[in-house]
C-alpha cells in the first residue's frame, strides 16, 4: 500500500531550502521586538533560563512533531490531520488541531501586522534624520505621539499587509525562499554589529548580569507562562504553521538536524538582539519592563547617536520589516492552503481574502493604543489581550493537541517511516520527550498559572 506522503509528494529538495524557509518563518518580530520586552518584564536571566528550558524539552519536539505530521500527509494543516486521522484510525476530530491553528495564526497576525507597520514607519523615520542626536525622553515622546494617531498606524499595517499578500499569491517556495535566504545572514550580521556597538557605549556589564545572572525570586507564574508562549511563538509552532511547512519538507533529509539548525539560529537571534538592546536600555535609564515599545526607544536613541546612524538604523528596521514579512506569510499560509486546496480558491484570491479579514481584525490593536485606549479587558489593553490570550494560551494549547495527536495517536511505525533517517536512539529520544515530557509541561505550566492554589 502505498503511504500518504508517497502519494502526494512534493516540495523542496535540498535541505538548504528548507531550513532557510523554516528560518525565515521563526525569526521575526517575536525574536528582535518581543524576546527582550518579555525578558525585561519578567526580571531577565531566570526568564531566559526558563525559556531555554521550555524550547529544548517542549517546543523543539513539538516543532519537529508538526513537521512530521506534515510530511506525512502533505497538505494544509485540514486535510492533513484529517488524512493522518484517518490512516491511524481515530476520530477525524483531530483536525479541530487544524482549524484551531487557522484561527489563532489569523489572531496572531492581525496584532503582528501592526507591529511590524510600526517597523515599517521606523525604516522612514530613521533614514530621514527624526532621531538624530536624540535624548531617550525624547525618542519615547516621538514614539508615544506615533501611537496615538491611528491613521498612519493603519497606513504602515495595510503596507505590510500588501506585501504579505503579493508574496503569498505568487506561491509560498517562489515567494520567500529568496528573501529569507538573503535576509538571514545580513540579520545576524547586522545584530552582531549592533551589539558591538551597544557594548561600547552602553552599559554592557548591566546588560550582561541582567541577562545571564539569574534571580529566580524574580520569576512570577505568568512568567513561566510567558516563557513558554514565548518558545512556542517564537518558533512559530500551535498555529499549524509549520504543519504546512512539513508538507514541503525534502525526502531522505533528517527533519531532526534542520530543525537544530534553525532552533540554534532563532535563539542566536534573540540573545543577540537582547546584547544590542539592553546595553543601552540600562545606560539611559530606561525601565527594561517598559514594555512592547522597549525597541522603539532605545534602538532609534542608539542610532539616533552615531555617526551616519539614520542610515544604519534605517538599514535595522528594514532588516525587522523583512524578518516579519517572512513569519507573516508563515502565519497566513495554513489558512490560505486551506482555501486554495480544499475550496479550490485561486491562490491570490484565498490570500486576499486572509488578508482582508486579518486588516479588520487589526482594527481592535491598532485603536487599543489611541481611540479605544480606556478598554481593558481583565486588566489589559485589547492589543495586550489578544497578545496574551494567543501567545500564552492557544500557542501552547495548540501544541499540546499536536503532542498528543503525534506522540499517542499516531502509530509509532508511521513516525518511523517519516523520520527513518535518523538513528534509532535519537528517534526514541524524541518520541520519549514528546510523550512524557512536552505534553504533560504544558499542562502543569497551565495548571499552575490558571489555578492559583495548586502545589
Ligand atoms: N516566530 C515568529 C516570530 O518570532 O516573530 C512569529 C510567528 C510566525 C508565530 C509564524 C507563528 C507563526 F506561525
Amino acid at each position: 500500500m502505498k503511504t500518504l506522503s508517497q502519494t502526494k509528494s512534493r516540495g523542496w529538495r535540498r535541505s538548504w531550502s528548507f531550513v532557510a524557509a523554516t528560518t525565515g518563518a521563526t525569526i521575526g518580530l517575536g525574536n528582535l521586538w518581543k524576546f527582550s520586552y518579555l525578558a525585561g518584564e519578567n526580571g531577565g536571566a531566570a526568564f531566559i533560563i526558563v525559556y531555554l528550558v521550555c524550547i529544548l524539552l517542549v517546543a523543539m519536539p513539538v516543532m519537529i512533531a508538526e513537521i512530521v505530521l506534515g510530511s506525512r500527509g502533505r497538505s494544509n494543516p485540514i486535510t492533513t490531520v484529517q488524512d493522518v486521522s484517518l490512516e491511524a484510525g481515530v476520530s477525524t476530530w483531530w483536525q479541530g488541531i487544524g482549524w484551531f491553528g487557522c484561527l489563532a495564526g489569523l489572531l496572531v497576525l492581525s496584532y503582528y501586522s501592526v507591529i511590524a507597520g510600526w517597523s515599517f514607519a521606523y525604516i522612514s523615520k530613521l533614514f530621514a534624520g527624526d532621531f538624530d542626536a536624540t535624548s531617550a525622553q525624547l525618542a519615547g515622546d516621538q514614539f508615544n505621539a506615533f501611537l496615538a494617531e491611528p491613521q498612519s498606524m493603519l497606513e504602515w499595517q495595510g503596507l505590510f499587509l500588501l506585501i504579505i499578500f503579493l508574496t503569498i499569491a505568487v506561491g509560498i517556495r517562489r515567494g520567500i525562499g529568496l528573501l529569507a535566504r538573503l535576509l538571514m545572514p545580513l540579520l545576524f550580521v547586522t545584530l552582531i554589529a549592533l551589539a558591538v556597538y551597544s557594548s561600547q557605549v552602553g552599559d554592557f556589564q548591566a546588560a550582561v548580569n541582567f541577562m545571564f545572572t539569574p534571580d529566580f525570586s524574580s520569576l512570577t507564574r505568568q512568567g513561566v507562562l510567558a516563557a513558554l508562549g514565548h518558545a512556542f511563538f517564537t518558533l512559530s509552532i500551535g498555529v499549524g504553521a509549520m504543519i504546512a511547512y512539513g508538507a514541503y519538507v525534502p525526502d531522505k533529509r533528517s527533519i531532526t538536524s534542520m530543525v537544530s539548525v534553525v532552533v540554534v539560529a532563532d535563539t542566536l537571534v534573540s540573545l543577540l538582539a537582547g546584547l544590542a538592546i539592553f546595553p543601552l536600555v540600562f545606560s539611559l535609564n530606561i525601565a527594561p519592563a517598559m514594555g512592547p515599545g522597549l525597541m522603539f526607544v532605545a534602538v532609534p536613541y542608539g542610532f539616533g547617536n552615531m555617526i551616519y546612524g539614520n542610515y544604519y538604523g534605517a538599514l535595522f528596521f528594514l532588516m525587522v520589516s523583512l524578518a516579519a514579512i517572512t513569519s507573516g506569510v508563515a502565519l497566513m499560509e495554513p489558512a490560505t492552503s486551506w482555501l486554495s486546496e480544499r475550496l479550490r480558491w485561486w491562490r491570490p484570491v484565498a490570500a486576499l481574502m486572509v488578508v482582508a479579514i486579518v486588516w479588520l481584525l487589526g482594527l481592535a490593536s491598532v485603536f487599543s493604543f489611541n481611540e479605544w485606549k480606556g478598554i481593558s479587558i481583565a486588566g489589559m489593553s485589547i492589543f495586550s489581550a489578544l497578545d496574551f490570550f494567543t501567545a500564552n494560551i492557544l500557542l501552547p494549547a495548540g501544541g499540546l493537541l499536536t503532542a498528543i495527536f503525534v506522540g499517542w495517536k499516531m502509530r509509532r511505525e508511521v513516525l518511523r517511516d517519516e523520520l527513518y533517517v535518523e538513528g534509532r536512539v535519537l528517534f526514541s529520544l524524541w518520541y520519549w520527550v514528546l510523550r512524557y515530557i512536552a505534553a504533560p509541561g504544558v499542562l502543569v505550566v497551565f495548571l499552575s498559572s490558571f489555578l492559583k492554589e495548586w502545589v
